[in-house]
């Protein structure tokens, strides 16, 4: 048998992909989509699970995440690009999966808690936003993915998923699920403008991969530094400091970058030079995303043809999938 070499990723289209996700995920999709079989989901199924209210932001959405996937480099013809909610076999599998968790399981899913909290639901918490975990494991087995690029904030979401794919193939004594692995990139997570931990829609703190210049550049201007960095003269932070984490992970020119770290630990260097070169770091990077972003703006109608081809590919591996998850637990008539 050959080495299974699948990847299944993906994201929710609530609104354009910022700079969290493309450092988290989208820059190792980049790569890996030569040396891997490469599916990425856009998960519109998901984003109801917390956006039941505004269909029409998901609809938009998704042409929106699907732009900015082929501006950073994501190629249709290297990697097969879907929308789950036209892969019928994932609803499925998540009805079977169900029945092998428990509810008191789901109530501890880190990241779930978090969003629960992050997100105001209280009690008031959707059925389906609870079990979304479940429904995440669906995505990634239905295409018997080896691997999940993601951020680390999806770290529970494939653990749960491993517990799931163990539990299915001993309850069922089969081998038809995979277990996935996470692929982590070397930054693992952006923190947002203002300092939070999380880089984020919901937070409001996000720089996005659509943005103009002139945002990018109001929103540098207005990013949180080291709070004890108050005379040019004083020593800074440059761990936990938003503007040289950003700089960690997109300045090219290390050596620049490793004498502004000392010169500002030292003493000396203002936080609007350190932003300055940030700015133009971002611009830079930014700039060619940006230009095929509009090339591929002129025709959203390929986009959607492009998509459909992708999820019409998904359809049939994922059906194969259900057919052997039903086989195995024996539900064949
Ligand atoms: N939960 C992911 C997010 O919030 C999106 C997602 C949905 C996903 N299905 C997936 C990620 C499958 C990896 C694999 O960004």
């Amino acid at each position: 048998m050959t080495e299974n070499k699948n990847i299944l990723t993906g994201d929710r289209p609530t609104g354009p992909l910022h700079l969290g996700h493309y450092v988290g995920s989208l820059a190792n999709r980049v790569k890996l989509q030569d040396t891997h079989k490469q599916y990425v989901m856009i998960a519109d199924m998901q984003a109801l699970t917390d956006h039941a209210t505004e269909p029409g932001l998901i609809q938009s959405s998704v042409i929106e995440v699907a732009l900015d996937y082929l501006s950073i480099g994501i190629d249709p013809n290297k990697t097969i690009i879907l929308i789950q909610s036209l892969v019928p076999a994932i609803s499925e599998l998540t009805m079977y999966y169900l029945n092998l968790v428990t509810w008191n399981r789901l109530k501890h899913n880190p990241t779930v808690k978090a969003e629960i909290r992050q997100k105001g639901f209280g009690d008031q918490v959707p059925a389906g936003f609870m079990i979304y975990p479940i429904s995440q494991a669906a995505d990634i087995t239905a295409f018997k993915a080896r691997y999940v690029p993601v951020g680390d904030d999806q770290i529970p979401m494939i653990e749960q998923t491993v517990e799931i794919v163990r539990k299915f193939n001993r309850t069922y004594n089969t081998n038809v699920l995979v277990e996935p692995e996470i692929i982590s990139s070397a930054v693992a997570r952006l923190p947002g403008i203002d300092g939070q931990a999380k880089m984020s829609k919901t937070l409001n703190n996000a720089i996005y991969l659509s943005d103009p210049e002139e945002v990018v550049v109001k929103k540098v201007k207005k990013m949180y530094t080291d709070p004890n960095h108050l005379r040019i003269e004083d020593p800074g932070k440059v761990e936990g400091n938003p503007v040289f984490i950003y700089l960690e992970a997109f300045d090219p020119d290390r050596e620049k970058l490793q004498n502004m770290k000392d010169h500002y630990q030292r003493g000396g260097l203002g936080d609007m030079v350190v932003k300055k070169r940030l700015i133009e770091v971002l611009l830079e990077f930014l700039s060619p995303i940006r230009k095929k972003r509009k090339e591929y703006e002129k025709d959203k109608k390929i986009i959607m043809q492009m998509l459909k081809k992708g999820t019409s590919l998904a359809n049939e591996v994922a059906n194969q999938t259900l057919k052997e998850v039903k086989q195995a637990m024996g539900i064949v008539y």
